[in-house]
């Protein structure tokens, strides 16, 4: 189905999420870290926009997802915020923000609800984080639950790897969706995972489930902005498909203009201010005469 005319879209809700999923209808979430990503992901129509922790390595510039701060997230959120108004704006809460207490995880969802306007927060792992998850639900934050290969958390996965790839495993990962289900996810994001056991979980889940390299059962997909648009061309896990060369064709543009400067060929007259000729002859006469130093 194709994306109807940006007046005739609605907020997107949590009703219109499992709604999707009970039409069969693929729902769309990419990542935005910045207002111009924000504005390219309304303007393109996609449902959901996920201000994801993996901004640290993709904006900030750190070596994963773990150093990345509650300040500098909500820095990041708010500026996506103010770019959308039709999807639905999920927060990535980062590591060390809500695995201590159920009071610690309340406190960082409601600093991204009130601070930064998200309409729900994204946290990592089953287990424990099922029960800050509905730790969170309860103090009024929808939340989505992300398992499977959960960055925050790869060097105890055995690094950046597919998860579930054995019966015990993959029986991890089911256990781990059905505890955030029955915590009260409005939706998970499923992470590098085998297709045929994301087919097998698929049979067991009520709410939307939104895959990234889990194969093509979920209820959605979601990519990176990033990887999708080639605007680095660092490592590329196997399950990005990149629709565009961004990085090349800003290299390019950037490498021409230092060029004009350099041979300036650049500002041309159309690109520089003008004076009336009285206006400048008075400057003139107003100056002392021209020195030559010798
Ligand atoms: O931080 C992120 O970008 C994510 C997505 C991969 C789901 O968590």
């Amino acid at each position: 189905m194709s994306t109807p005319p940006r007046e005739q879209r609605k907020r997107v809700t949590l009703t219109k999420l499992a709604e999707m999923r009970a039409l069969g209808e693929p729902i769309v979430m990419i990542t935005a870290y910045d207002h111009p990503s924000a504005l390219i992901a309304e303007q393109a129509g996609v449902d959901v926009v996920l201000v994801g922790d993996s901004a640290a390595n993709n904006v900030l510039g750190y070596p994963d997802t773990v150093p990345v701060s509650i300040e500098e997230m909500l820095m990041l959120t708010r500026a996506v915020r103010r770019g959308l108004k039709t999807p639905l704006l999920v927060g990535d809460l980062p590591f060390g923000s809500y695995e201590a207490s159920d009071a610690q995880a309340i406190e960082t969802a409601h600093r991204f609800v009130k601070e930064a306007g998200c309409d729900g927060v994204k946290l990592e792992g089953g287990g424990a984080s099922a029960e800050r998850a509905r730790a969170i639900v309860r103090a009024g934050v929808p939340v989505m639950g992300h398992i499977g290969l959960t960055p925050q958390t790869a060097t105890m996965l055995g690094g950046y790897r597919a998860q579930g790839r054995t019966s015990a495993r993959a029986r991890q990962v089911l256990d781990d969706a059905l505890a955030l289900q029955e915590a009260g996810c409005f939706a998970i994001v499923f992470e590098a995972i085998p297709a045929e056991v994301t087919d097998v979980i698929m049979q067991h889940m009520e709410i939307p489930v939104i895959g990234i390299g889990a194969g093509s059962s979920t209820d959605g997909q979601v990519l990176v902005l990033h990887d999708l648009l080639g605007i680095h061309d660092g490592f590329q896990p196997k399950f990005v498909k990149r629709y565009a060369d961004v990085k090349k064709e800003m290299v390019r543009g950037v490498h021409e203009y230092a060029e004009d400067v350099r041979t300036r060929r650049f500002p041309k007259a159309e690109h520089t201010y003008g004076i009336a000729p009285e206006e400048l002859d008075r400057l003139r006469a107003q100056l002392p005469p021209h020195r030559t130093v010798v």
